[in-house]
């Protein structure tokens, strides 16, 4: 199957101008993306096989640029011919991801015209050699900010209202800055560069290659938003007593608490994942029991103090640095990962020991994966309560809601550079 599949992309490839590569590997990934709803870092591997590093970083680029920018691309491309593409036709892929070249990553247009044409195989070429020209002659420049999907745009306005929709299209964007949490605080005048966005949290302009950075080999920090460093900040210290950090790979949580001294259980059902955790626990050099388990059957031998549980989710809220979700997230999806998150909390629940603690958190926003999976559970199990979060126990320019839980939304610190959407809530287990 592989065989025949790279014999046919031999064929196509046969005569291609130089630079053609990239871009045939982009029309597949943005394929198995739109078409298929496979998300953009899994799709890429197949999609991009057997091109080298640049080619491939080049092919993914184009992917996300065209992504963020494709509700705007489609305006321009339908104001400028009468024939009707449909959504899914070829002629439109290759006019989008030849657009997002010419428009947003600024690749010269001899070279995007050249490599466009043969990606048309046999389909209206004229049609798009024209619309690629018109977008020269006609100075065709992309709005301040990239147009949301319209269901999401909608979806959006009415859950947060319209400022929140409008921040979420101008975080969408560009790609976010690089934040790093740290083990112990970092010393301020070997990162110059960084803004201190919080204790042991540093954020850095987006663009620069993470193992270059300082002090990467040591392991005394590892990338995240501090959207997702505050599930595990709102534990607080652990002074040796067990936590489950379910769901756990490939590790921001479970480093976070093992550097505040919990002694943490590491658990997730996937194997390349905690691949990754594993990896992660050796370059920092904490440590975790890590068990591979599925949580809806899996059981620990006793409850533990606290239970963290960083439930699958739609990751909607990452829509910054993963634009491919915002296209790909409908709402039987949404229903779909509720389901599932409550099955889990309930779980998670019964792990927790007598006025322990339970933090439940999802990288969604999408209120039924968050406010509203919280106040069910809560209204199903009037023992358990809420235990609300101060604001004092935030970084500055994020606060709690009136319930005192924690959704951070793409308003917050929006000046500088932003935050991933999650929500978070911490609950207390009663108390026996
Ligand atoms: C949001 S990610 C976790 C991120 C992680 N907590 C961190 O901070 O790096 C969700 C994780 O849930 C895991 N997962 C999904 N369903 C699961 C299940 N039924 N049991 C255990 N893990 C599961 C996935 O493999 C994935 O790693």
């Amino acid at each position: 199957m592989a065989d025949r599949r790279s014999h046919r992309r031999r064929q196509a490839s046969e005569g291609d101008p130089p630079g053609t590569a990239p871009r045939r590997a982009a029309l597949r990934l943005i394929d198995a993306v739109l078409r298929r709803g496979d998300p953009l870092d899994i799709a890429a591997h197949a999609a991009t096989q057997g091109l080298a590093p640049a080619d491939r970083a080049f092919a993914i680029a184009i992917v996300s640029e065209t992504l963020r920018w494709m509700a705007d691309i489609d305006v321009l491309i339908d104001s400028a011919t009468t024939q009707v593409l449909a959504d899914d036709v070829k002629a439109r892929a290759v006019l989008r991801i030849a657009l997002a070249q010419l428009l947003a990553l600024g690749s010269p247009a001899h070279a995007v015209v050249a490599t466009a044409l043969p990606l048309v195989d046999g389909g209206p070429r004229r049609l798009v050699h024209a619309i690629l020209s018109r977008a020269q002659q006609d100075e065709w420049r992309l709005p301040e900010h990239a147009s949301l999907p319209a269901p999401v745009a909608e979806r959006w306005t009415d859950q947060w209202g319209a400022d929140v929709a409008n921040a979420a299209a101008a975080a969408w964007s560009a790609p976010p800055p690089i934040d790093l949490s740290f083990a112990l605080e970092p010393d301020p005048s070997e990162w110059s560069e960084a803004l201190a966005l919080g204790e042991r949290h540093l954020r850095l302009p987006r663009g620069q290659a993470v193992e270059a950075m300082p002090g990467f080999q040591e392991g005394g920090w590892w990338v995240q938003d501090l959207a997702a460093s505050l599930p595990a900040r709102l534990l607080g210290q652990g002074a040796a007593r067990r936590v489950l950090d379910l769901c756990a790979a490939p590790g921001g949580k479970t480093m976070q608490l093992a550097s505040a001294g919990w002694d943490v259980v590491a658990v997730d059902s996937s194997a390349k994942r905690l691949g990754r955790l594993n990896d992660n626990l050796s370059r920092t050099g904490l440590s975790a029991e890590v068990i591979q388990g599925d949580i809806r059957t899996w059981e620990p031998g006793q409850p533990a103090d606290a239970v963290l549980l960083d439930a699958p989710c739609t990751a909607t809220g990452i829509f910054r640095r993963h634009p491919d979700v915002l296209h790909r997230i409908e709402p039987a999806q949404i229903a779909e990962m509720a389901q599932l998150q409550a099955e889990l909390l309930g779980r998670a629940a019964r792990w927790v020991k007598p006025g322990g603690t339970l933090l439940y958190a999802t990288c969604s926003l999408e209120r039924a994966e968050g406010e509203e999976q919280v106040s069910t559970f809560l209204a199903g199990r009037k023992d358990w309560a809420g235990s609300p979060v101060g604001a004092d126990e935030l970084p500055g320019g994020i606060v709690p809601d009136a319930n005192g839980f924690v959704r951070t939304l793409p308003t917050m610190l929006a000046e500088a550079g932003g935050l991933d959407g999650f929500f978070i809530a911490r609950l207390r287990a009663p108390s026996g």
